[in-house]
């Protein structure tokens, strides 16, 4: 069906079978007034409950709320189904007062003590080049679907709902995935043109899910229960040198990610389901490199950990000097960004052979709580 439940015991959009497209936005809540930002989060429950059915924001809204008004809902996804669309909520350290990129920061609602101590602005990393007018935020919308159309009207008609409450910060669209997320999916290739989610947690793993993904009881002290059974959500924007790396000969490309360029084998192997066996050297030295991507993102290399990644291709058209703006937008679930997220891109950022065509230049880290029950609000339990 391409209808995904709204409603469960985890939100949708993390371990869901990663969709095509992506418009993912992060707000400003530019309003001081605690009534009007829980009034917001519950119309945008009501109206992302509908859109994820298929709907419209409000009953009729498109057309027939009277020829004096301006329509409820935007209308451009009238015809179109529901395109498989998620809506996944995630609440910035901003909005809970004090934060390392915000530290004047008032807490205007009240949840300092509420904030778990995971959630905490990323460390800057080697090589980071972060643009403050493309990370942070106060809240996260991430709207994926098989159709663009729907993502984007979803984020348009939630950002216009929430006029004088949250003001659009950043947003991003990604064109195609870069991970698969079951076991039914074809791996999808990014930007440098490799297979990209081989080795990534599958919804189907629940071990692997319950210990690297869901947050847990035990990892937080009471005023910060309402994160049990949610999730962080890292957002990195990645530019890719897409020239330079074109002008790289086929060797030196499967020597830095650590697999082949056509098949997505580890070096060595020949199938893309082969197991990496980073012990097999040649003349030359490891078959796959030390400073490889694979060996140095591998849970053997980084003591055991694993992230959900959930990353998508974009192009945000060029950049003036006649490259191309692309790269990919990554999106990682983890437990606990601080164990897991941070020591594997403080690893990647200082060693990584890649980096030379990578630049991170947009960051944000997201608290998303987890799934709603009947007649539950996005935040009821936060507020
Ligand atoms: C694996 C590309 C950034 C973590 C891979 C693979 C490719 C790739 C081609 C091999 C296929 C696969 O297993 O998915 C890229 C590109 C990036 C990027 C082009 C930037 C534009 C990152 C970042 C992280 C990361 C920022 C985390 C901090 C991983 C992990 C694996 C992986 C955990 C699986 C390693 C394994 O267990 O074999 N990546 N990646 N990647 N990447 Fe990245």
């Amino acid at each position: 069906s391409n209808v995904v439940a709204f409603r469960g015991t985890r939100q949708a959009g993390i371990v869901t079978e990663a969709q095509d497209r992506l418009h993912f936005a992060s707000f400003d809540v530019i309003t001081d007034s605690r009534d009007d930002l829980i009034d917001m989060l519950q119309r945008w429950t009501a109206a992302a409950e509908r859109m994820t059915r298929g709907d419209e924001t409000v009953d009729g809204g498109a057309v027939d709320h009277g020829e004096y008004n301006p329509p409820a809902d935007t209308g451009e996804a009238l015809g179109l189904d529901a395109s498989s669309l998620t809506l996944t909520v995630g609440f910035g350290p901003g909005l809970f007062g004090p934060s390392a990129s915000d530290p004047d920061r008032p807490d205007r609602f009240g949840l300092a003590s509420r904030k778990p101590d995971a959630l905490k602005d990323l460390p800057a990393f080697a090589k980071d080049a972060i643009e403050p007018s493309r990370s942070y935020g106060d809240i996260c919308v991430q709207a994926c679907a098989n159709d663009p159309q729907v993502a984007v009207h979803a984020i348009r008609n939630l950002a216009r709902m929430g006029f004088g409450v949250v003001s659009v910060r950043w947003s991003q669209l990604g064109f195609g995935r870069t991970s698969t997320t079951t076991v039914s999916q074809q791996t999808p290739r990014n930007m440098f043109g490799f297979k990209d989610g081989t080795a990534n947690i599958r919804a189907e793993q629940t071990d692997v899910v319950n210990r690297w993904v869901w947050v847990d009881p035990a990892d937080n002290a009471a005023p910060a229960q309402w994160m049990t059974g949610g999730s962080y959500l890292v957002a990195r924007r990645i530019r890719m040198d897409i020239e330079p790396w074109d002008r790289a000969n086929l060797s030196e490309q499967e020597a830095i990610v650590g697999r082949t360029k056509g098949a997505g084998a580890p070096l060595g192997m020949t199938r893309e389901d082969d197991t990496p066996d980073f012990a097999v050297a040649t003349a030359d030295g490891p078959m796959i490199a030390r400073d490889a991507h694979v060996r140095l993102a591998h849970p053997d290399n980084l003591n055991g950990i694993q992230i959900l990644r959930r990353g998508y291709n974009f192009t945000d058209g060029s950049d003036g000097f006649g490259h191309l703006d692309a790269g990919l937008f990554f999106i990682a679930y983890c437990r606990d960004p601080d164990s897991q997220f941070v020591p594997m891109q403080k690893q990647l950022a200082s060693k990584d052979a890649m980096m030379e065509y990578l630049t991170h230049n947009g960051s944000a880290l997201f608290a998303c709580p987890p799934g709603l029950q009947p007649g539950e609000w996005w935040g009821q339990h936060l507020f």
